[in-house]
């Protein structure tokens, strides 16, 4: 029983010496600084994601694929959500949300890319979310049970990007459909 109360003393001493650090305590189990650095380029991903949609969006727009513009808007909103979640998360984690423009596209997984062709910029997008799936699926393998609340979010993250990859994908049999009609 004595063992117990100053086991719980104990618990308690380092969750108020720990206060500063906010949501982490000395039971967080990761490498914080290697979370942090993965997590940024996670940001820059999502960052990028967001520009080239906004850029696809714009560019859709003034082709009047106005069907096709709405779908790029809306996952460049979704992108942008992710890029706050994470970031968020970053600085729970005591770290900085890197937003900065320099070197931005080596942080990223995904690639920038413009075109002004609708079909291009649809194949495009496939890509970079498929890129995101990969190393997202990877971050979730690598954290494991030694961060669940990085984890779970990563896994939100990825759960959209597979269904932003099956909008394109369902996009480009569309557009292909298009083609053939004329
Ligand atoms: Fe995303
Ligand atoms: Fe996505």
């Amino acid at each position: 029983m004595n063992t117990f109360k100053a086991d719980i003393e104990e618990i308690r001493r380092r969750a108020r010496e720990k206060m500063d650090e906010g949501a982490v305590t000395a039971f967080y189990q990761a490498d914080r600084a290697k979370v942090i650095e993965v997590l940024n380029e996670v940001l820059a991903t999502e960052m990028v994601c967001t520009f080239r949609y906004k850029n696809h969006y714009f560019m859709a727009k003034g082709i009047h694929s106005e069907a096709v513009a709405q779908e790029f808007l809306q996952h460049a909103q979704e992108e942008e959500q992710h890029a706050d979640m994470v970031a968020d998360r970053i600085a729970e984690l005591g770290g900085n949300p890197n937003y900065s423009p320099v070197g931005l596209a080596t942080r990223s997984h995904s690639e920038y890319s413009e075109s002004d062709s609708l079909e291009d910029m649809i194949r495009e997008d496939l890509v970079a979310e498929r890129i995101a799936i990969a190393t997202y699926s990877e971050i979730v393998r690598w954290l494991g049970n030694e961060d669940p609340t990085t984890r779970r979010l990563v896994e939100t993250i990825l759960a959209k990007e597979e269904e932003h990859a099956d909008d394109m994908a369902k996009l480009l049999v569309r557009i292909g459909v298009q083609h053939d009609g004329h």
